[in-house]
């Protein structure tokens, strides 16, 4: 029999993603991923008896396996969508004379959040992985049109946000639609571009704080929970739990919310009632998981349950409570207020960690920190070629070459338009200093979007 029948491509989605998740669990000899891996061998191997390759990839994000399309979405569709296009592979072939031992490799290489693309490729051929190829995303075409949906649904959130809190504010009931809509996009934008929406991030706005800072604590709290390979549906949770985090601020008095300086011992306690306001109102929002409202409540409780509201500290949260925890404190440091002015995101990076095992979870921090790498978006960096360059977008390829905007050229001279470098397809040019923005007299956060 030549072509797969639909019950054996069904068969090879589910055995395919259950082996992708069992190997990250499992060493490759347990029952848990040799066993659907052999089976996928016997039905890819029966039909390359008779043809010389067996293709499975996404078109226009419909998986397909041969002429099988998968449009009714189920768990292990959804789980190999997100695994492909994470790793930037749009097809992969399996060629007569496939080996199980290239299956697992190749499997195994799936699942390391490390190698994507072009490094994917080369890992698989180093290996001799020979009857199976990996075809790549053309990325540089598709990065102009992501970058633009990036922004314009950054955008939308922020306009779908102050809707709500508008709404909320003035005792109407909120609709959760248009919330939902937009969780759902951004989700799917963490998913598949999270470099760039991390970059959207740290866009701040000095007049419309809560909005910005709302939506920012959304994504990256949702940035952190695909760093920890959450599903895409905890994904959605989280993001609906840092949209809504500081709802409860409608109920803040504005001069408490805008002072200037310390708050007294009384407004302290108004302004800390927010957290189990805001779960009460979400509360009453139709259609938002009850778990949405359990993160609100928890977002200042502290890891080390040292914070508020202090009839809550001995509940237990879940993790989710703890990574808005991280978010929330992420943006507020980098984010000049009347109060304070802001941390350059180095600076930010190191109070983060100083706060790991107290106010925050140490092994989030951790992994928060490692995604933002070594040079987090925002930040003001010297090259060799002595230009001057803020960091725009976390690296393309991983590891340490962000994609910067070059505002100052060699001579010191600000340039009229900044120019975009990619340093991880730029030879041979690399960062030598972190600069600070406040001595080189550069706004960074006008070059952020
Ligand atoms: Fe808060
Ligand atoms: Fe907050």
């Amino acid at each position: 029999m030549a072509e797969l029948s639909l019950i054996q491509a069904q068969r090879v989605v589910l055995l395919l993603a259950g082996a992708s998740k069992g190997v990250t669990l499992y060493p490759e000899a347990h029952p848990a991923v040799a066993q659907p891996l052999r089976e996928i061998c016997t039905i890819v191997g029966e039909a390359l008896r008779e043809k010389p390759a067996v293709r499975l990839g996404i078109l226009d994000g419909v998986l397909f396996l041969e002429h099988h399309l998968f449009f009714t979405p189920t768990a292990s569709v959804d789980e190999l969508v997100e695994i492909l296009t994470a790793r930037e592979v749009r097809a992969v072939t399996f060629q007569r004379g496939l080996a199980p031992s290239e299956l697992t490799e190749f499997v195994t290489l799936l699942s390391r959040r490390d190698l994507r693309g072009e490094a994917l490729a080369a890992e698989l051929a180093r290996r001799g992985c020979a009857h199976v190829t990996v075809e790549l995303e053309d990325l540089r075409q598709e990065e102009a049109e992501e970058e633009f949906d990036a922004t314009a649904t950054y955008r939308q959130a922020i306009t779908v946000v102050s809707t709500l809190f508008g709404d909320i504010e003035s005792g109407r009931i909120p609709s959760t639609e248009m919330l939902r809509g937009i969780v759902d996009r951004v989700a799917d934008l963490t998913i598949r571009e999270p470099s760039t929406l991390l970059g959207l991030a740290m866009i701040k706005d000095y007049d419309n704080y809560t909005f910005f800072h709302s939506v920012n604590v959304g994504i990256l709290a949702m940035a952190l929970g695909a760093a920890l390979d959450m599903k895409k549906e905890e994904l959605r949770e989280l993001g609906m739990a840092g949209f809504l985090h500081d709802v409860g601020k409608t109920r803040v008095a504005k001069k408490i919310l805008n002072k200037p300086g310390k708050l007294s011992p009384a407004e302290f306690e108004e302004m800390k009632r927010h957290a189990e306001d805001g779960a009460r109102i979400i509360g009453e929002i139709e259609g938002v998981n009850p778990r949405v409202a359990q993160a609100v409540l928890g977002h200042h409780i502290g890891f080390d349950r040292t914070g508020y509201p202090p009839w809550a500290l001995d509940l237990s949260f879940e993790r989710s409570c703890d990574i808005i925890a991280v978010a929330d404190c992420y943006d507020a440091i980098t984010t000049l207020r009347v109060y304070k002015p802001p941390l350059n995101p180095r600076e930010a990076v190191e109070m983060i960690r100083g706060l790991g095992g107290t106010q925050l979870d140490p092994d989030l921090v951790e992994t928060f920190t490692g995604m933002l790498g070594r040079y987090p978006v925002g930040t003001l960096v010297r090259l060799d070629t002595n230009e001057i360059a803020v960091v725009f977008r976390p690296s393309s390829q991983g590891g340490e070459r962000p994609v910067v905007k070059v505002v100052k050229d060699g001579l010191g001279r600000v340039l009229p338009s900044p120019v975009v470098k990619d340093l991880a397809r730029e030879e041979g040019v690399g960062i030598v200093a972190v600069m600070d923005p406040a001595l080189a007299a550069i706004d960074v956060s006008r070059y952020l979007e």
